[in-house]
């Protein structure tokens, strides 16, 4: 989706609970795997705690589950794809459990709606992403005959839904959902509906919920998270009435959409010290030919100018991106003005995708694909060289410097233990430390993905 970063783009998480697991009833268990974003993820989150307040409860793994749903993505065909191959493999545990009920949720639901039925006969039950309300009577439904609910609501936020929040360090909070930018290559409007904000009393109940569970850090997430407004509160008010719950050490939010980065968020940023330091800002092209074909309503220089103007106000601030190579017409020179921009502007890191056309998109739908998979395939190496280098670099400006570390739990070397730098960079390290503590660590080598050092 926009804006919101990719959680590993393949692996798929399961959402299993971290606490309040009720024991289980004759009501079933239920499986969750989640695909896409980190909204996905959120929406998991408010689907395991509605079917728990029905009386289900949750399996750890998918073969011992009543009711399997996957909540899918429709950003990229290959997210499609991926979903697909998942159905067929479940097909087997299908047979030979007849009754276990098998669900496709979100973006790629809504997305196929009955085609969907059509060319996944054995799946029971499709739901769009703003059905999940009423998701233990859908489950219901599915029992007897398959049952698909895939209307956008556009008031639905979810107020009043208690989620079951992974295990970790971090708690999402979903702030807004849907997107009324309608960039041309962006399939997030259609499936996910118009933009609404969670009133800030709901933010702030489910942030006070999520500290009261131990949850050290929140972040805030929505399509185009800064364009928040519930009414009377915007994003920057929210984010100081979230500093001020306590408990709550470090306040994360994304993706913004650099249009509605407003110099009072950047003052915000720059003065309340829990709000961390990192911003994913999407870029998507550095040529203002490609930007405007795809409706992104910044030209390259707007774009700096605003890195210019973040980078003065928060010092340390840590960058990060997404970039898409052969958007339809994208000639050499547009390619190599974004090489350019990803040299200018220096991220730390970057998510890169090939464009994937997607159908109901006006890019879909009215502007012919010009650049062939091949020539996409070389564009996008050659980007990721490029940024692999800079993203070196910029982890190597940390060697000897200390810095405060969130321990996320064991790294996966014996003896070491894995965090994350307020600047939202994973950091491998030795020493004594427990999950969910801050400790001081010296970094003392790198890669272009991840820091290494020691607690002092
Ligand atoms: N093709 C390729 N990448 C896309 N994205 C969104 N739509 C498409 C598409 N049709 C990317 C954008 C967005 C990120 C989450 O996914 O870069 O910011
Ligand atoms: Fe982000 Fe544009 Fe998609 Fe909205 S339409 S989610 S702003 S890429």
């Amino acid at each position: 989706m926009d804006e919101l970063q990719l959680i590993e783009p393949s692996h798929p998480v399961a959402t299993i609970p971290s606490g309040n697991v009720p024991e289980p009833t004759e009501k079933g268990k239920v499986f969750v795997e989640t695909y896409g974003c980190q909204m996905n993820v959120s929406d998991s989150e408010v689907m395991l705690g509605v079917l728990q307040t029905a009386g289900y409860s949750a399996a750890t793994r998918v073969e011992e589950a009543d009711i399997v749903l996957l909540n899918t993505c429709a950003i990229r065909e290959h997210a499609e794809d991926r979903v697909m191959g998942r159905l067929s493999q479940l097909s087997q545990l299908k047979m030979s459990r007849p009754d276990m009920i098998l669900g496709v949720c979100g973006c790629m639901a809504k997305h196929l709606s009955e085609k969907l039925l059509d060319r996944v006969p054995y799946v029971d039950l499709v739901l769009g992403p703003d059905s999940y309300r009423d998701l233990a009577r859908l489950v219901q439904d599915a029992v007897d005959e398959p049952a698909l609910d895939v209307k956008l609501g556009r008031t639905e936020t979810y107020v009043g839904l208690d989620p079951i929040r992974k295990v970790g360090v971090n708690a999402w909070i979903t702030v807004m959902r849907g997107c009324d930018k309608f960039c041309t290559f962006c399939i997030v409007p259609y499936v996910r509906g118009r933009e609404r904000s969670v009133s800030a009393d709901e933010v702030l109940r489910q942030v006070r919920i999520a500290a009261q569970e131990g949850f050290q850090e929140v972040t805030l997430l929505g399509q185009t998270v800064n364009s928040y407004n519930d009414g009377t509160t915007n994003f920057s008010n929210l984010l100081r009435q979230v500093a001020l719950v306590e408990g709550i050490q470090r306040i994360r939010f994304t993706s913004p959409h650099p249009s509605d980065f407003s110099s009072e968020l950047i003052e915000t940023m720059a003065s309340e010290g829990k709000i961390c330091p990192f911003i994913h800002l999407p870029l998507q092209s550095g040529s203002d030919a490609v930007l405007s074909a795809m409706k992104r309503s910044y030209s390259s220089n707007d774009f700096l100018k605003l890195v210019d103007d973040l980078r003065a106000a928060i010092p340390g601030l840590a960058l990060s991106t997404d970039v898409i190579v052969g958007f339809p017409g994208e000639s050499r020179e547009d390619f190599e003005q974004t090489l350019g921009m990803m040299r200018q502007v220096r991220f730390d890191s970057a998510f890169m995708f090939k464009y994937s056309e997607r159908d109901g998109t006006v890019a879909g739908r009215e502007i012919p694909e010009t650049v062939s998979e091949v020539e996409k395939g070389e564009r996008l190496t050659e980007l990721i060289t490029i940024q692999s280098e800079i993203s070196l670099e910029m982890n190597q400006a940390y060697l000897g410097r200390e810095v405060e570390v969130l321990v996320e739990g064991a790294a996966k070397r014996v003896g070491q233990m894995s965090g994350k730098t307020d600047t939202f960079k994973t950091i491998v390290f030795e020493g004594d430390a427990e999950a969910n503590a801050f400790v001081n660590v010296r970094v003392s080598d790198c890669t272009q993905k991840t820091l290494i050092g020691k607690v002092v």
